[in-house]
């Protein structure tokens, strides 16, 4: 019998430290840097981002969301089998932040790695968990998506430091006998690699070149909008489905922009798109997560219905992942 993997829990953490545009807008005025609520409201639809407070990791997030998931699962850190975390914010240059998550979970034993591909890092590591599953190497995996942007924002630049926040999701992903994850669909192309990246690195001691988030936010809108319509059709394709049979799009919470035109390419009405990009603004590799356990939360999303989850980010990166709830 072919073995498949589904979602068993899902859970979330968002850090309390909340700023809403007008804060952020009053913070920045100090510093002399002119933006409003208005324009961020329009250009990209975010409202409010959280932000975690110095000394306050990913790992710390993540082990929030991962309680959130494992308690939604019925089961308990020593039950999982496998640990992935999506995140370009990792604590240390290494270990992996998985590893260090590990550790605070008590999950201690079973494989634990990081997935580094931006935005799209939480569809890259929901795909290889299924991957493992369905071959075998693992039953029970714990999937998160933790971020603090804050820590690589340069908040002297206004085209960026309003778009991002911190946060973490987790889900808890099992073997089935039924799907589960119905099919999947990642890419890359690192001619990209210029369009959005934090370019310094560590060495000798010291960090060289600048390690603060630089995008060229036009370049990236424009390449967003197409992959994201060619990796969910691809995904559709591979299942047998059509944009028609998916009950909820959830894509990475970046532009509230780039989700309508998303929609609108594939014919699907906005009421039928989870958003969240208002509240939480970009959390990177966090969002589809953050995404997805507050509509399963708050009743939106239910057990038994077909979800199509989407990132797209640096690298560049994107990718899709299909599946029944
Ligand atoms: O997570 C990975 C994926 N990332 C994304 O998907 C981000 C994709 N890009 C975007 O979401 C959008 O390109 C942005 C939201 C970043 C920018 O929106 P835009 O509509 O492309 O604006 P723009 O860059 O064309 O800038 C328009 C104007 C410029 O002024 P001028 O040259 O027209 O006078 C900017 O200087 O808006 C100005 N501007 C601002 N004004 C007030 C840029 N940032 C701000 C700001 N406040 N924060």
């Amino acid at each position: 019998m072919r073995r498949y993997s589904r979602i068993t829990g899902t859970g979330s953490y968002l850090p309390p430290r909340r700023l809403t545009n007008a804060d952020l807008v009053a913070e920045l005025a100090a510093k002399g840097i002119e933006t409003s609520d208005d324009w961020i409201v329009e250009r990209t639809g975010i409202r409010a981002r959280h932000f975690a407070d110095a000394g306050v990791f990913s790992s710390d997030l993540g082990l929030e969301a991962a309680k959130n998931a494992l308690q939604a699962a019925g089961c308990s850190a020593q039950d999982i089998d496998l640990l992935i975390v999506a995140t370009s914010t990792p604590d240390m240059v290494f270990p992996s932040t998985a590893c260090i998550l590990q550790n605070k979970l008590g999950a201690n034993g079973c494989p634990a790695f990081d997935v580094q591909a931006v935005c799209s890092g939480f569809v890259y590591a929901l795909s290889i968990a299924d991957a493992m599953i369905q071959a075998g190497a693992a039953r029970r995996a714990l999937v998160v998506g933790a971020e603090v942007f804050s820590r690589i924002l340069d908040f002297t630049d206004r085209t960026t430091c309003v778009l991002f926040g911190d946060g973490a999701g987790a889900v808890v992903l099992e073997a089935s006998d039924t799907p589960g994850i119905l099919a999947s669909d990642l890419h890359a192309d690192g001619k990209h690699v210029d369009i959005l990246c934090v370019p310094g690195h560590v060495s000798g001691g010291s960090v060289l070149g600048d390690p603060l988030l630089k995008m060229d936010g036009q370049a990236v809108f424009k390449l967003a909008v197409g992959v994201l319509e060619d990796a969910a059709r691809a995904a559709l394709e591979k299942a047998g489905k059509t944009p028609a049979d998916v009950d909820w799009l959830i894509p990475h919470q970046a532009n509230i922009r780039i989700m309508q035109s998303t929609a609108k390419r594939l014919k699907m009405s906005m009421d039928k798109v989870v958003v969240t990009v208002d509240q939480h603004g970009n959390t990177s590799a966090a969002s589809i997560p953050l995404a997805l356990d507050s509509a399963v939360r708050s009743g939106k999303v239910k057990p038994g219905e077909t979800l199509l989850l989407e990132g797209v980010g640096g690298g560049f990166t994107w990718g899709a992942v299909l599946l029944n709830l």
